[in-house]
């Protein structure tokens, strides 16, 4: 079979995605919407699972830390206290002709990869410095001359044809209120993490939290992405799965680097290459932050970010204390080194950011293989999800081998019973070549045959994803097999 580019590789995951029922674009049949996807009777399953991997991992194995389930809409005060409403923009730049938008920085980015292409690693790295000093002082004016000055044309026309380069807020807003008049302007949430700030006290009154304590969550967040591209990779409606740890200050840097090693072990325990992942230390801070870091793994379009790790510092409760005029402090009876409590403060906070979507895609990536199974002249393959069998959407299916003789029964009867504990699926259609490779495609553990001999000793054919070895077991010993391998056990010792 011949080798795949990553070009290819990516578009065949993505075909592949939509072919078995992972993920459809939305409101396909309108010619979709941009940047926002469905996800399908596969995918929905396989989102599912990747999200009781983080919270099992997260809230399960931490006695100290807890789950919320906050609210999309928001008071409009915290996005002003968090500074969304103000900061929470790119710089954006239109052409005149084509009339595309663009991020600025981004068409400065993409000119600086062409420059270390060509080899001009000079020019690329005056670019650079050029654009981070215009970003860091938020110079607009200066981003549009260093486009003008490198000569960047429209992709689209292919004219420079230039407007001035505008901030643009990524916040979605909405009326809140059935009156037009009166109605309030609110905001779709941009990241999970203010539902937890505004609930810190909440959390830590009712649950009689003790500092060092996390709040965990998985919810929908939004934004208007200038430019949405690559797949699920950047969308405009996605879901967070965020936590805050909220630890003594002057203890942040501690906490920093165990959460930045352990959010790192949470991903490889899946049994990805660790030599897909890297850090990537943030040299620019955003001016709450006083360390950050992004996990990031090598797509097929190269190294992007699928996580962040953040050490906030005080900031967003002190803005929350200011703008609602509420104490966010904590009290502290825990003695200091001069055997004194440590009393009233704001506690600092490092924070663990990663996009489900994003995990979802990396997820497809790293399991899908296109197996070439020729033997001498005989060609053949297969395409193969090695999916860790704790996120695998469906865990076993169960296949007579005929239509007839009582197999169907026997096999429903299987069926019946494995259906308790795990998702399965009953296919009794095609041939059972055709059968496993359906089965491979989507990622499916197990497949259970049942045949004649079945009828006699009550023994079926269990075949396994990966090795394609079959063996033969007795009825009763199937479920101990299957859990030996799905259950979530294995996957959290190693996390
Ligand atoms: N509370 C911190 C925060 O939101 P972020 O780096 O903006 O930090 C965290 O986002 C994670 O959310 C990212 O690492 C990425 O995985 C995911 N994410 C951000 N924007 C996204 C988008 N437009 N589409 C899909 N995932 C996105």
């Amino acid at each position: 079979m011949a080798k795949t580019n990553n070009d290819e590789q990516f578009k065949n995951v993505i075909s592949h995605a939509k072919e078995y029922g992972f993920v459809f674009q939305s409101s396909e049949i309108y010619d979709g919407l941009s940047a926002v996807y469905d996800y399908g009777q596969l995918g929905a399953e396989l989102k599912n699972n990747i999200k009781t991997y983080w919270w099992k991992s997260m809230v399960q194995m931490h006695e100290n830390i807890v789950g919320i389930d906050s609210a999309i809409f928001m008071h409009p005060k915290v996005w002003k206290a968090s500074g969304h409403v103000d900061g929470f923009s790119d710089p954006m730049i239109d052409n005149k002709d084509s009339k595309k938008r663009y991020r600025a920085d981004q068409l400065l980015e993409d000119k600086i990869a062409r420059y270390e292409k060509d080899g001009k690693i000079d020019k690329a790295a005056k670019l650079q410095a050029d654009m981070d000093e215009a970003l860091k002082a938020e110079n607009l004016p200066q981003l549009k001359v260093l486009i003008e000055e490198h000569e960047i044309a429209c992709p689209v026309s292919g004219t420079k044809n230039w407007t001035d380069v505008r901030q643009f807020n990524l916040m979605f807003s909405t009326q809140f209120g059935a009156m037009a008049e009166g109605a309030e302007e609110v905001y779709l949430r941009p990241e999970t993490a203010q539902g937890i700030f505004v609930n810190f006290l909440n959390v830590q009154k009712s649950g009689r939290m003790k500092i060092p304590f996390g709040i965990a969550q998985i919810g929908k967040a939004f934004r208007n992405e200038v430019i949405a591209r690559q797949f699920i990779m950047r969308m405009r409606e996605f879901e967070q799965m965020e936590m805050q740890f909220f630890v003594r200050p002057g203890e942040e840097m501690k906490w920093y680097a165990y959460w930045k090693e352990a959010r790192l072990k949470w991903h490889t325990a899946l049994g990805t290459d660790p030599a897909k992942y890297k850090y990537h230390d943030h040299a620019k801070l955003a001016h709450y932050a006083n360390a950050a870091v992004d996990i990031e793994f090598e797509f097929p379009f190269g190294f992007k970010e699928v996580e962040g790790i953040h050490s906030r510092t005080n900031f967003d409760l002190t803005q929350h204390q200011e703008f609602s005029g509420k104490k966010m402090q904590y009290f502290d009876n825990d003695l200091n080194e001069d055997g004194k409590p440590y009393g009233n403060y704001i506690p600092y906070v490092i924070e663990t950011s990663i996009g489900l979507d994003r995990m979802f895609l990396l997820t497809m990536i790293s399991a899908f293989e296109e197996q070439d199974l020729s033997e001498g002249e005989k060609t053949d393959s297969r395409i193969v999800l090695h999916l860790h069998p704790c996120l695998a959407p469906v865990k076993a299916a169960i296949l007579p081998l005929t239509k007839k003789d009582g197999l169907p029964e026997k096999a429903q009867a299987i069926m019946d019973d494995l259906m308790l504990d795990y998702n399965v699926v009953y296919e009794e259609k095609d041939s059972i070549g055709k059968r496993y490779r359906r089965q491979d495609a989507i990622g499916t553990p197990f497949c259970i045959t049942v045949d004649h001999q079945t009828l006699e000793d009550d023994t079926v054919t269990i075949r396994h994803r990966d090795s394609m070895e079959q063996q033969r077991i007795d009825i009763k010993d199937l479920n101990g097999l299957i859990e030996s391998r799905v259950s979530w056990r294995n996957l959290l010792k190693k996390s």
